[in-house]
């Protein structure tokens, strides 16, 4: 397994489980499963509303001798309505004591995006704080303490883009060390990616397969199938491993963390043996040419009429 390297030399391996849209009744034996094949890292977010369950998983896999919790690497995210400073802290012990972790080996902020307290998902533009109410910079703050408490060992951010990197970095006591987005070859992000690199920023890609079980509401009718592109396809012949690993593989070949979401056991140990493929530098570049600057996931639930947020806001193209 490869792993990226944090600041202080603490490593996180390359590819992780996801957990978003992973059912309640099913999350469970899939993370007992991921374990027992040997990941090493789990992507969670109290938004996700499975944490409970994976934190039983957790709890048991540790009584069980599959693994110790220092071995374990696992991330939360804080949500949308908890950004208000004095709210930061009880969300992340929330998803502690969810989760049974005594600390959280990474603590991300899920969007650049404020909601009231309670909001799970807007329906309504009343159910927004705009970031000049709740700046992030106020909430990053917030987030450094909970690093300094050690309640989490490393803090960074989800969704940001180039524009909202930087007013962080201009303002930040601690810098942010990773930031997690939808990263694969249909959305490339060279512009972000490059960015995050000069800033010594790491990240994780997310969606990496394409995202098809996510709800019907967030689908477009004309979606274009990652895991079926002839040139996936391709490549994945000519190495005699599936699409899905492909597209991982491409992922931890650039040094892009990666954390495909599965509940299936056969594709759990197919998405885990990803972690050795060798993709050559051509099919790496010709895969990368399938860039189309697609968004399986586009925001636009933030987006929404009446709401203080844009498109630009959001992404950077
Ligand atoms: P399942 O959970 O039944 O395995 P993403 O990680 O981009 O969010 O994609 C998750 C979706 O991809 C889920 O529907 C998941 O289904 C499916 N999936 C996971 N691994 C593979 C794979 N190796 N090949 C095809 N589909 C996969």
């Amino acid at each position: 397994m490869k792993y990226l390297e944090f600041r202080n030399k603490d490593k996180m391996p390359i590819l992780g489980l996801g957990t978003w849209k992973s059912n309640t009744g099913q999350v469970y034996e899939a993370v007992r499963e991921a374990i027992r094949l040997g990941y090493r890292h789990v992507d969670c977010a109290a938004a996700y509303g499975n944490e409970a369950e994976i934190g039983q998983a957790f709890s048991d896999a540790f009584a069980g001798g599959d693994v110790k919790r220092e071995e374990l690497w696992v991330t939360s995210k804080l949500w949308n309505a908890d950004h208000e400073p004095r709210d930061v802290r009880p969300a992340l012990e929330k998803s502690l004591e969810a989760l049974k972790l005594d600390y959280l080996d990474l603590y991300l902020m899920h969007w650049p995006v404020a909601l009231r307290p309670e909001v799970s998902l807007p329906e309504k533009p009343e159910d927004f704080r705009s970031l000049d109410e709740v700046p992030i910079s106020a909430t990053w703050k917030a987030m450094e303490a909970c690093l300094e408490a050690k309640l989490t060992r490393h803090i960074g951010v989800s969704n940001f883009n180039i524009g909202k990197l930087e007013e962080l970095i201009k303002t930040a006591g601690i810098q942010p060390e990773i930031n997690q987005v939808e990263l694969h070859p249909f959305l490339r992000q060279k512009k972000l990616v490059a960015y995050c690199r000069s800033k010594g920023i790491l990240l994780t890609a997310y969606s990496p397969l394409g995202s098809s079980d996510r709800p019907e509401r967030m689908k477009a009718t004309d979606e274009p199938a990652l895991l079926e592109h002839p040139v996936i396809r391709e490549v994945a012949e000519a190495n005699e491993v599936t699409p899905g690993q492909v597209l991982i593989g491409w992922s931890i070949n650039r040094g892009i963390a990666v954390i495909p979401k599965s509940t299936n056991k056969d594709r759990l140990k197919e998405n885990f043996a990803a972690s050795t493929l060798t993709l050559n530098k051509d099919e790496i570049e010709r895969i990368g040419r399938l860039d189309q600057k697609y968004r399986f996931i586009n925001g636009s639930l933030w987006t929404m009429e009446g709401s203080p947020y844009e498109p630009a806001d959001l992404w950077d193209d």
